[in-house]
């Protein structure tokens, strides 16, 4: 019988270590000290041995069955330890966290920033307005007729018929003059509205508008904050020209473009072969804007230019349909 019992010891040990799961370990365990375990058919063993045997036979069986229940206990706990398992609530504290996914800026609010960083580098304050805003400073105090095609329900959203949503961001060359007097230098950027929705245009998009004025401002002032700003904004060396052009708010007008950022000039499909791309309105505050804020026209000139951010960034990023900038597809906005 003691070699029995030693036979079964031996066993239960080996299992015991050879037990790498919890599952595994309890199984084993079952094996041994379950109620129809190894070491319970040695307890029941006694009772067949010759009276003068058992009592020994019974306390080394019992000192076994507890020597096991011990180990296995102990074996149980490493086991867990090792695992580096669990608290009371079953919480596995070593698997990894959960990372918090990190938020970043809008790629129109990055460059609308940058855009206006570099304006105001060159001292330039900013300026801002309402997006619903008055039938005379969205046109009539820029010097638009009432019968100017801008006005019409094609792209003008009316919220009644002396009141719209902005088209631009001119309005606060007007209401910036209306309160100081020169010298001017303000950019105005903001959201404004046109009843137009297709691969390049959406009903909101953004502008930079800007406005300097003081005695002797120049065309060729206007050249140099443009030159500079596109300096800023993309390549340094990107050229620019200007072509007439006509806005009712100022004379001479001009549509200026940058040498294409994709090809360099040579001619691709962004640039429609040209080798440039146009990028903004600009020209010489017109007399009747003065007039309407009570400038001296014979005193004092300006210049006047807007741009739109979303076609900024198209240009700086490559981007082929304006339409992605407000899917909110984060995968889209996750890439800048
Ligand atoms: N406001 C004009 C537009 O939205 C752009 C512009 C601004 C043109 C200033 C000339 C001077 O189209």
């Amino acid at each position: 019988m003691n070699d029995r019992i030693e036979a079964v010891r031996q066993k239960a040990l080996a299992d015991l270590s050879a037990a790498g799961d919890p599952k595994t370990l309890e199984e084993t365990q079952v094996r041994y000290l379950g109620r129809k375990g190894e070491v319970s058919a040695l307890l029941r063993g006694v009772s067949s041995l010759p009276v003068e045997e058992r009592p020994e036979a019974g306390k080394r069986a019992n000192a076994l069955k507890q020597e096991l229940a011990k180990a296995f206990e102990d074996a149980k706990k490493r086991l867990e330890q090792s695992l580096g398992k669990k608290t009371a609530e079953g919480i596995d504290v070593t698997l990894p966290g959960r990372r918090p996914v990190l938020g970043r800026l809008h790629p129109l609010t990055r460059v609308m920033e940058e855009i206006c960083e570099a304006f105001i580098r060159l001292g330039f304050s900013v300026a801002e307005g309402p997006e619903v805003e008055a039938d005379y400073y969205n046109f009539e105090a820029l010097n638009f007729p009432p019968e100017h095609p801008a006005r019409d329900m094609q792209d003008t959203f009316f919220i009644s018929e002396k009141v719209v949503l902005r088209t631009h961001t001119s309005p606060l060359q007007v209401r910036t003059m209306e309160k100081t007097s020169p010298p001017v230098r303000i950019i105005a950027p903001g959201k404004v509205y046109r009843c137009d929705s297709d691969i390049t245009h959406t009903p909101m998009f953004q502008q930079v508008e800007g406005l300097v004025v003081d005695e002797g401002i120049r065309f060729s002032d206007l050249k140099g904050v443009l030159a500079s700003f596109v300096q800023q904004v993309f390549d340094p060396g990107t050229p620019l020209r200007f072509r007439p052009s006509f806005s009712p708010f100022t004379e001479p007008s001009a549509e200026v473009d940058i040498g294409c950022v994709m090809c360099k000039g040579e001619g691709c499909r962004v640039c429609g072969q040209t080798g440039w791309l146009e990028i903004l309105g600009a020209g010489m505050v017109h007399p009747a804007v003065f007039e309407n804020v009570g400038y001296d026209t014979q005193k004092y000139t300006g210049f006047a230019f807007g741009l739109g951010v979303e076609r900024i960034a198209m240009l700086k990023y490559g981007i082929d349909d304006i339409r992605r900038f407000y899917e909110n597809d984060a995968r889209f906005l996750g890439q800048f």
